[in-house]
């Protein structure tokens, strides 16, 4: 409903009964659900600018290590985490503050026998039930414009992180045009919304204690892949898209979006730090 404030973030990801009208769409696209493969998923579990591509990036430049404990905050479905599983055998913590895609994205682990590896946790980034030092490496892929207190977001990254850790960083940050046109894909009215400009967020992230590796601008291609990728209006999209979660809120979020890139009122970043 128009401006309706929205009830929460985990309101705005929930659009019941997600598991099994995921499992439909997979048979209906011509999947096998009982032999998923991860490009399968990938219009799904992907919830993120640039898709799997992007998630190989980040860790790339984040130098995620075979083997490594990593903490994926807002992981969504676990596609990323899956990613970081199969290819460097990491042990991924999802922690997510949405109970409908933990439990669809723990069925979905299952499935790919990938339980023993990623694990799902319902909970709050900003109050973790981590033990200091915890992890080797925490990743955040389009889950922090939901999050107000970035400060002690930050902070909590960086207590559960060991020294010589890494943060590795892909979110949406507003741009130097205000405002942001909604709905857009991580909120539907704006009220669940708080983005930093990139300089802000940058010295947020240093000021808790995080050395910066790397900072880049993926804005241009960002922009790009969602004018090749957007669906379009009026035209039936694949049974598997992110209209599962977001509903009919997807085409005209998706829409905003390639708007608020090219207006620059949002900008894409990639980024790594480490704990020192
Ligand atoms: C756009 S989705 C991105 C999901 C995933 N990172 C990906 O790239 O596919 C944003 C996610 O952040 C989660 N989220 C938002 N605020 C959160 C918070 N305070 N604590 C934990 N998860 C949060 C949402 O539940 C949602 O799953």
């Amino acid at each position: 409903v128009p401006g309706k404030p929205e009830r929460s973030v985990a309101g705005h990801y929930t659009s019941g009964n997600l598991t099994e009208r995921i499992f439909a769409a997979l048979r209906a696209s011509g999947c096998d659900p009982g032999r998923l493969r991860p490009e399968d998923l990938a219009p799904i579990d992907q919830f993120h600018t640039g898709g799997r591509r992007a998630t190989q990036e980040l860790a790339q430049l984040a130098g995620i290590r075979p083997g490594w404990q990593v903490l994926d905050v807002g992981g969504g479905l676990g596609g990323a985490a899956r990613f970081l599983a199969r290819k460097l055998r990491c042990q991924v913590t999802v922690l997510d503050v949405t109970p409908e895609l933990v439990e669809a994205g723990a069925r979905l682990s299952e499935r790919m026998d990938l339980a023993g590896l990623v694990h799902f946790r319902l909970g709050d980034a900003l109050d973790m039930p981590f033990a200091d030092a915890r992890f080797d490496a925490v990743w955040t892929q389009h889950s922090t414009m939901n999050i107000a207190d970035k400060r002690r977001l930050y902070q909590q990254l960086c207590r559960v992180l060991r020294p010589g850790g890494r943060l590795a960083l892909h979110e949406v940050v507003a741009g130097p045009v205000q405002p942001v046109h909604f709905p857009a894909p991580w909120s539907g009215d704006g009220s669940t919304s708080f983005l930093l400009s990139q300089a802000e967020l940058r010295s947020l992230i240093t000021g808790c204690g995080f050395r910066e590796l790397a900072w880049q601008d993926v804005t241009a291609p960002s922009l790009e892949w969602f004018k090749r990728t957007a669906p379009i209006p009026g035209v039936p999209g694949s049974p598997l898209s992110l209209k599962l979660i977001l509903g009919e809120q997807l085409v005209p979020a998706v829409l905003n979006q390639v708007r608020n890139l090219e207006e620059r009122r949002t900008e894409v970043v990639q980024a790594a730090f480490e704990r020192p």
